[in-house]
C-alpha cells in the first residue's frame, strides 16, 4: 500500500510530483490533482521524490507526513563541503572511551536514508559499538591468524598478516584496526542490483557524516582482507547474513589526532574531458 494522499487544500497542481516520479507512477486526475495511475502502485519504487519535491507540503506517501522532513533551506554551501572532503582523513590513532550512544544512533539514522540502486534499501550496517565487543572481534581475528599461521594456511599474498599479528602479540600494536573502539561493516544481498556500490556509498555518507562531527574513520581494507579471507567464520558470528557482500569495513571513534590543515593533492588524478 502506497498511501499516497494529496491534501487538495494545499495542492497547488503544479504537477511537479507528477514529473519528477521516475517511474511515471503518477498522472493528474480529471480534477487536475495526482494520483497513482491504475496498475502502477506495484512498480512505485517508494523514492517519495512526489513528497520531497512538492512546493506545498501537500503530498503524503508511505505514511509519512510531509511536516516531519528536514527544510532543505540553509544547506552547508560548496566551500563548506570543500574543507570537509579535503580536511577528512584516515585516522589512525584513536581514543579508548567510546562514542555517545546518541551520536552512534544520528550516525545509524543518517546513513539509512544514502541512496541504493532501485531504492532497495536492503543495506546491513553491522556496528560494533560497545568496545568490549570490538576487543573481542580483535582478538578473534588475531587468532584466526595465527591458527592460519601454524597451519601454513595464509591466503595467497597475505603473508604481512604473520607480522602484523607478531606485533600485536609481542608490543600489543594493533595494525589491522588501529585500536579504533568501533567498528562497521556494510553488506548487502549479493543478488541486487548494485551491492558493491550500495555498500561503498553507505560508508562515504557514514564517513563525511562522521567526520563533520569531530570523529575519525579509517577504510580498512585490512580487516576486510583478515576477516573475509582468514576468518570468514567471523563475518556470520557478527550475524552477516550469508547471501551478502560485504562491501567494506571501517573503523572509527573519536580521534587522538587533530589535523590543521588539508592535504594538498589537487592534480593527482587524470581527468580525461571527453570531445567527440
Ligand atoms: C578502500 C580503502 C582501504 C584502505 N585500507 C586501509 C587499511 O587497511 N589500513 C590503513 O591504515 N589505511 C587504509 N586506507 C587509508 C589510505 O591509506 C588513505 O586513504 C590514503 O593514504 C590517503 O590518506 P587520507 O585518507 O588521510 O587522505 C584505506 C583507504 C581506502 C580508500
Amino acid at each position: 500500500m502506497l498511501e499516497f494522499k494529496v491534501d487538495q487544500e494545499k495542492c497547488v497542481t503544479c504537477g511537479e510530483c507528477i514529473s519528477d516520479c521516475p517511474i511515471l507512477v503518477l498522472k493528474f486526475d480529471g480534477a487536475g490533482f495526482p494520483v497513482v495511475a491504475e496498475g502502477k502502485e506495484s512498480v512505485c519504487i517508494r523514492c517519495q521524490h512526489c513528497m520531497a519535491v512538492c512546493p506545498t507540503g501537500a503530498l503524503s506517501i508511505l505514511g509519512k507526513n510531509p511536516e516531519d522532513s528536514l527544510s532543505l533551506e540553509n544547506l552547508p554551501d560548496g566551500d563548506q563541503m570543500e574543507r570537509l572532503m579535503k580536511g577528512r582523513r584516515s585516522v589512525r590513532r584513536y581514543k579508548k572511551d567510546p562514542v555517545a550512544p546518541a551520536t552512534l544512533d544520528k550516525l545509524m539514522d543518517v546513513i539509512t536514508s544514502a541512496p541504493t540502486g532501485k531504492n532497495t534499501l536492503s543495506m546491513t550496517y553491522t556496528l560494533v559499538d560497545d568496545p568490549a565487543v570490538m576487543d573481542k572481534l580483535r582478538e578473534a581475528t588475531y587468532n584466526a591468524i595465527f591458527k592460519a599461521v601454524e597451519e601454513d594456511n595464509l591466503p595467497p599474498g597475505m603473508d604481512m598478516f604473520q607480522q602484523f599479528a607478531e606485533l600485536w602479540r609481542d608490543k600489543g600494536v594493533d595494525v589491522i584496526f588501529r585500536s579504533a573502539p568501533h567498528f562497521l561493516i556494510a553488506s548487502t544481498p549479493a543478488d541486487g542490483p548494485s551491492p558493491e556500490a550500495d555498500c561503498l556509498i553507505g560508508l562515504s555518507y557514514f564517513e563525511l557524516l562522521a567526520q563533520s562531527m569531530g570523529l575519525g574513520t579509517l577504510w580498512d581494507g585490512l580487516a576486510k582482507w583478515a576477516i573475509s579471507l582468514i576468518a570468514p567464520d567471523l563475518l556470520l558470528r557478527i550475524g552477516i547474513p550469508e547471501d551478502h557482500v560485504v562491501g567494506y569495513m571501517m573503523v572509527f571513534g573519536k580521534p587522538a589526532v587533530k589535523y590543521h590543515r588539508t592535504v594538498q593533492r589537487q592534480g593527482s588524478a587524470v581527468i580525461n574531458r571527453v570531445s567527440l
